[in-house]
């Protein structure tokens, strides 16, 4: 948990936390859409560009340093993850090319009789790629494990179902981005690795949520974003160094053969990597501050490997704190369950919230979502959008938007107050 002294320095070390760049106070719920920066990531993004500019692979000391920053980069993303290595780390213009990238891979392997599962909760970036191979014939289809619409979870005896010895690839998100709804990876992990397929895992809605941990999931391909966790645009993908080396992504010829390389087609940018190492330097720094709580605690892990799951754990029991709060209520701001006008897609039950991200989507009955939307800026400074935010979700709930507010680190009880109070008054 977070005591209130730790909010308020996490809040210090994101310069727009507080007031946004014409000085307005405004609290930050469209964290999922893309989250504030971090000024470590920010400032190491800087430096990067100004210090090391020079492209890599040569012998003097920009250069150098700016091989150095992607290795660093690529060892930290790798620590984080649990992942064996900086080796097993590729870096991407963002997550939705990454996917298209492994899909591009995996598709020149198929001989047009295999499927691909997926789910009805994945954001489109891991829809199009498997979509696209069964348009080209690559593959024979594309199967959606349903989504209970009560709740927004996995029906996971439907995905079970689906899975069969033609399924090539089993691509899951790690949580939806609109419900905020995870899917239980270590389950669906077991049941892919009894078969041959591949197991690929979107973790771009959950990364500044919770523990990730590559090895425990047994997954083969992890994708998450630098914008989404508090740093540059900009994508990493941990891939099972097997397929790393076997599946051939398209490449120019010239290039490296084997290891990260040969899948980053084109030239690094290393600011990506300066960034992210700040991100994850600032995961380190909460992990100090609450490694009191956590004596005995994370003992599989040693060294920067423990500290990344103290600091997340950390976070996600703090997020669950806000996620009561904007469901229950705080003081006498009454919460989402309490507006008799609001309708939640999502878990509602607060016993539950570890099986959810602090992500809500909702409507409100007889207020468009525009006037939802325009009302919590101007009379709340609370800064959310509504949209379908590229979610299948979002069709399957039967909705052409929805109003979606997130929340991550920097977010506090006083924000979420001020947002159900001001989202009551157009609920009336
Ligand atoms: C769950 C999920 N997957 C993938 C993406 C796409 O990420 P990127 O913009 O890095 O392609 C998003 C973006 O919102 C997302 O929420």
């Amino acid at each position: 948990m977070f005591d209130q002294e730790l909010v308020k320095k996490i809040r210090t070390a994101f310069p727009r936390a507080e007031k946004d760049l014409n000085g307005r106070k405004r609290a930050f719920f469209d964290n999922g859409t893309g989250t504030l920066v971090c000024e470590r990531a920010a400032k190491a993004e800087a430096k990067a560009r100004i210090d090391c500019s020079a492209n890599i692979g040569a012998n003097f000391d920009e250069s150098k340093e700016a091989m150095e920053t992607v290795k660093a980069g690529r060892e930290a993303v790798a620590e984080f993850l649990n992942a064996p290595s900086g080796d097993t780390i590729v870096s991407g213009e963002s997550a939705t090319k990454l996917l298209f990238d492994v899909s591009y891979a995996i598709g020149k392997e198929c001989k047009g009789t295999e499927n691909v599962v997926i789910t009805e909760l994945e954001h489109y970036a891991n829809v199009s790629p498997w979509n696209e191979l069964a348009r080209e014939g690559k593959i024979k289809e594309v199967r959606f494990a349903r989504m209970n619409l009560e709740d927004g979870t996995l029906d996971f005896e439907h995905l079970q179902e689906l899975i069969d010895s033609n399924t090539i690839v089993v691509s899951v998100t790690s949580a939806s981005n609109v419900s905020g709804t995870k899917i239980p990876l270590e389950r669906v992990s077991k049941i892919v690795k009894e078969t041959k397929a591949y197991f690929v895992v979107d973790a771009v809605h959950h990364v500044p949520h919770g523990p990730i941990d590559v090895q425990k999931l047994n997954c083969d391909f992890l994708v998450f974003s630098g914008y989404k966790i508090f740093g540059s645009h900009g994508s990493f993908m941990y891939m099972n160094p097997e397929y790393m080396e076997n599946l051939k992504p398209y490449k120019v010829k010239p290039s490296a053969k084997t290891g990260p390389f040969k899948w980053e087609s084109g030239t690094r940018n290393q600011a990506m990597f300066a960034s992210i190492k700040g991100v994850l330097d600032h995961f380190l720094w909460i992990a100090e501050q609450v490694q009191s709580q956590y004596e005995g605690k994370f003992k599989e892990y040693t060294g920067k490997r423990r500290a990344y799951k103290i600091a997340m754990d950390a976070t996600q029991q703090n997020e669950n704190e806000l996620s009561k709060a904007v469901l229950e209520g705080i003081d006498d701001a009454p919460g989402l369950l309490n507006i008799p006008k609001v309708k939640i897609f999502g878990i509602t039950d607060t016993k539950r919230l570890d099986e959810r991200d602090p992500t809500f989507a909702f409507v409100v009955d007889g207020v468009p979502n525009e006037d939802v939307i325009k009302h919590l800026w101007h009379e709340g400074g609370i800064a959310t959008r509504a949209e379908n935010f590229y979610s299948y979700a979002v069709e399957v709930f039967k909705q052409k938007k929805v109003n979606r507010i997130s929340l991550v680190q920097y977010n506090t009880l006083d924000e979420v107050k001020d947002f159900l109070k001001t989202l009551n008054v157009i609920c009336n």
